[in-house]
């Protein structure tokens, strides 16, 4: 696997393979990766004939008091594991080449609507910060197709509707998360959580699965059902920041709604998790 950390090295190479007839699947990453970023590769190994992957920790898409400083960069390791999915190549830039004048960049991506509630609220800026990125990487890449993980079920929302609304000629494909055998879903910031907290922190999956069990049994009051499901994170020790029952295109749920999401952001100590549950039912 090659590995390019400057633009004009990432689109020569990127250049050859397009002039070679080949497809192009790109899976951007902030690294740290693990079983769940693997299968966003393997996924994008079945579906072209070159897989790019990015790693860049996006400084835009963190608040001022998040976890920029401390997010894990673990460059070798993600290289190996990358290099043994049989990634093509890596774009690792530096924060000065994405950003050379800063944080202080002029043109910015910003999704109206969708980006005003759930994460977005709690997080603003959150979402142009990482629409800015994925569409900077976007043009540099150029690629034929784009992986998200359904985990962060409201960035993917986000990333289709920019990719629809700029035109850009790119397929986005959402792969389900990848869960531990206990329901947490793999991500990045597990890693934080200390022994207690980790075996806490399944009980988020726990609860949307109740939380859909008495929705497919006929309970219709989202909103008691959501405040319920605060109260019993609460006395798990979590804060929860939402638990939302939503429909899948992220309107608000009327009791005639067959095909929902439940999401779920609830802080565990000084770790912030999200999950969601999307399903349908007759
Ligand atoms: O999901 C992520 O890892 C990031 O938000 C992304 C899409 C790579 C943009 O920085």
């Amino acid at each position: 696997m090659k590995t390019e950390s400057t633009i004009a090295g990432l689109r020569a190479a990127a250049r050859a393979f397009r002039k070679a007839g080949k497809s192009i699947a790109f899976v951007p990453t902030m690294g740290n990766l693990h079983k769940g970023h693997i299968t966003l590769v393997e996924n994008a190994r079945r579906r072209a004939d070159v897989v790019i992957a990015s790693i860049f920790v996006n400084p835009t898409q963190f608040g001022v008091n998040e976890d920029f400083d401390k997010y894990p960069r673990t460059l070798a390791a993600d290289s190996a594991l990358l290099a043994e999915a049989h990634c093509d190549l890596l774009f690792a830039p530096e924060a000065k080449e994405m950003y050379p004048d800063g944080r202080t960049q002029l043109t910015t991506v910003a999704v109206a609507g969708i980006t005003d509630i759930l994460c977005g609220s709690s997080r603003p800026g959150h979402f142009t910060g990482v629409a800015t990125v994925v569409s900077k990487l976007f043009n540099i890449v150029q690629p034929d197709m784009a992986l998200f993980g359904e985990k962060d079920y409201q960035q993917l929302a986000v990333i289709r509707c920019m990719t629809r609304e700029l035109c850009f000629p790119i397929e986005i494909i959402g792969v389900p998360t990848v869960r531990a055998e206990d329901g947490l879903a793999l991500s990045s910031r597990n890693g934080f959580l200390s022994s207690d907290e980790r075996r806490a922190a399944p009980e988020i999956y726990r609860t949307m699965s109740n939380l859909k069990l008495a929705i497919e049994q006929g309970q219709r009051d989202f909103a008691s059902l959501a405040s319920a499901a605060q109260g019993h994170l609460k006395k798990c020790g979590f804060e929860p920041d939402y638990v939302d029952i939503r429909r899948q295109d992220l309107g608000a749920a009327g009791p005639e709604d067959r095909q929902l999401v439940i999401l779920v952001a609830a802080r565990l100590g000084s770790t912030r998790l999200i999950d969601n549950l999307a399903f349908e039912f007759t």
